[in-house]
């Protein structure tokens, strides 16, 4: 045997360690990993296919012009879901109301699943690096129709987290609270090969990733913290690199991989923020502190945010962890909460 983990098999032996566990949250992150082999192979198709690009005509609940793939994304890892056994409930962006699985195996299986089936989608049609989210949390009711309070839950009741990058390369990674785990697509044998083992965020870093387009809108504390980053100052290394890629995903791997702070903070057009706090903020957030890293909306950590509605949004300063806390500074002393205006 070669001196390679596959995906499959460090989920069994993960298994192994918690001997009462009966394996039903293995066999939901190899359902998800099965999914996004297939949703990996249609994006790399993306260009060739005609019928794959561009916009289905449709908008989803957010008013978002849906993209085909967006649409086939969500169907694959809710078809994946439903076959799986292991969820009873599937939340995602593209779908306004909750997913219920009905069938005899799932309708009282103890998972519920949040999903962004594809994140940053605008930027499918140009070749740029999109991903998947997901959140996994265990059911409260026991049997049954699960209810709004067992998908309504804060992000510190997650049991498992992950995202899969579709770059260069197509990366999984994820959480089960016992740290972070890479793991890179041998497209050779079709596999998740185990490639980047107990994921460390730097705790400092150069790069601030925030969309300057918005600027104008931007509360102060933001403001004064963007012209932080850009000052000379040698002896800490500013001017920082600005690096937006357009895809949350995308920008806060790297940030994981190098350091750096990823902000979408409140603007006119997103007085709440614009991210979704139940399958961007918190899988986001849960994954970022199991690296060391931070995740906040500037005043409040993002794990311990009131979940009220699905589609909820929120601000979110995420990724090193001294970058995140300089940006909360600035945002305590410019921007207090009590005194949040909006332009
Ligand atoms: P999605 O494609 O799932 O709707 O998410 C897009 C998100 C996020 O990935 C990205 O960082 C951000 O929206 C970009 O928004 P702006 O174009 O407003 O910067
Ligand atoms: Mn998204
Ligand atoms: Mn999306």
């Amino acid at each position: 045997m070669s001196g390679f983990v596959t995906l499959g098999q460090f989920i069994i032996e993960k298994q192994a360690e918690f001997p009462y566990a009966k394996g039903e949250l293995s066999r939901l992150l190899r359902d998800i990993g099965i999914a996004a082999k297939v949703v990996n192979r249609e994006i790399n198709k993306a260009g060739l296919v005609n019928d794959i690009l561009g916009d289905v005509g449709t908008v989803n609940v957010q008013g978002e012009m849906q993209k085909k793939l967006d649409v086939y994304a969500n169907d694959h890892f809710i078809g994946a879901l439903t076959s799986g056994g292991e969820c009873c409930m599937v939340v995602s962006e593209e779908n306004e109301e909750v997913n219920h699985i009905e069938s005899p195996v799932s309708k009282n299986a103890k998972y519920i699943v949040a999903i962004d089936p594809l994140d940053g989608s605008s930027n499918i049609d140009v070749n740029v690096a999109v991903g998947t989210i997901f959140s996994i949390y265990r059911r409260k009711s026991v049997e049954g129709r699960p209810t709004m309070e067992d998908v309504l839950q804060k992000g510190t009741e997650q049991v498992a987290a992950g995202y899969i990058v579709y770059g260069s390369s197509t990366m999984l990674v994820y959480t089960t609270g016992c740290g972070v785990n890479g793991f890179t697509l041998d497209p050779s044998i079709g596999e998740f090969c185990l490639s980047h083992p107990n994921m460390k965020i730097p705790k400092d870093g150069t790069i601030y990733s925030i969309n300057e387009g918005n600027y104008k809108c931007f509360p102060d504390g933001v403001k004064k913290y963007i012209k932080y980053c850009q000052e000379e100052d040698p002896a800490t290394h500013r001017p920082y690199t600005s690096r937006y890629i357009g895809s949350m995903i995308a920008d806060l791997h790297r940030n994981m991989i190098k350091g750096g702070i990823y902000i979408y903070p409140t603007t006119a057009h997103a007085p709440q923020g614009k991210l979704r706090l139940v399958y961007e903020c918190n899988p986001m957030a849960f994954i970022l502190e199991q690296a060391g890293g931070r995740a906040t909306n500037g005043y409040q950590r993002i794990l311990d945010m009131e979940v009220t509605e699905l589609h909820q949004r929120a601000s979110i300063f995420a990724g090193s962890e001294n970058m995140v806390l300089l940006a909360e500074e600035y945002m305590r002393q410019y921007s207090p909460l009590e005194k949040a205006v909006l332009c």
